[in-house]
């Protein structure tokens, strides 16, 4: 284990495992659309995505948008920005956002908005992890991967200014890294 990591909340076996079990319930929902679009966002969701398209058997566009909320820094600041826009067009796509992280849901909220006004023909949610006790109302969630403590973690893409992204389990930062 990392030394910067305090303890391994979701071993590298059970990530694979629940995302195929994800991938199996996304092919079994899309089994009759011509096409999904995959909206993966950067830089969080990039592993997860990998892991899940991999086991998709209906027919999908991998594509990317990169918004940033959080700067380097592990509170919320609400401010939401979108980096990089889609390549593809989404009018009439059936969208499937894939997200690292739930926290407040504020930044899965912004996207929707954005992508609603595109008139898409149906848009759904894959999340790997929701923080606990965060169970808020403003998002629900299509896909969920894990519930996992209200800690900051690193691994799966998930990061700590950028460090730790690539770890192959979702671990809990040790706060002496960010205090
Ligand atoms: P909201 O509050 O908008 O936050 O739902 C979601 C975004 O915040 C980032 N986030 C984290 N990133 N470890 C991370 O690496 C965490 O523990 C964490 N909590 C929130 C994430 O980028 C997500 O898109
Ligand atoms: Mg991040």
């Amino acid at each position: 284990m990392h030394k910067d990591i305090e303890k391994i909340l979701v071993d590298e076996q059970s990530v694979l495992e629940r995302t195929k079990e994800l991938a199996n319930q996304i092919n079994s929902d899309y089994a009759h659309v011509d096409n999904i679009m995959i909206v993966s966002i950067l830089k969080g969701a990039f592993m997860f995505t990998s892991d899940l398209v991999k086991r998709l058997n209906v027919p999908h566009i991998v594509d990317f948008m990169a918004l940033s909320t959080y700067g380097a820094e592990s509170k919320a600041s609400g401010e939401v920005r979108v980096i990089m826009d889609l390549r593809h067009p989404v009018q009439n796509q059936h969208v499937l956002i894939v997200e690292d992280i739930l926290d407040t849901g504020l930044t899965l909220q912004f996207l929707e908005r954005i992508l609603q006004t595109r008139n898409v023909a149906s848009l759904k949610k894959c999340v790997l992890a929701q923080k606990e006790g965060k169970e808020n109302n403003l998002i629900n969630i299509d896909y969920l991967g894990f519930t996992i403590p209200d800690v900051w973690v690193v691994g799966c893409g998930l990061d700590y200014a950028d460090k730790h992204r690539t770890l192959p389990y979702i671990g809990e930062l040790k706060p002496s890294v960010y205090l």
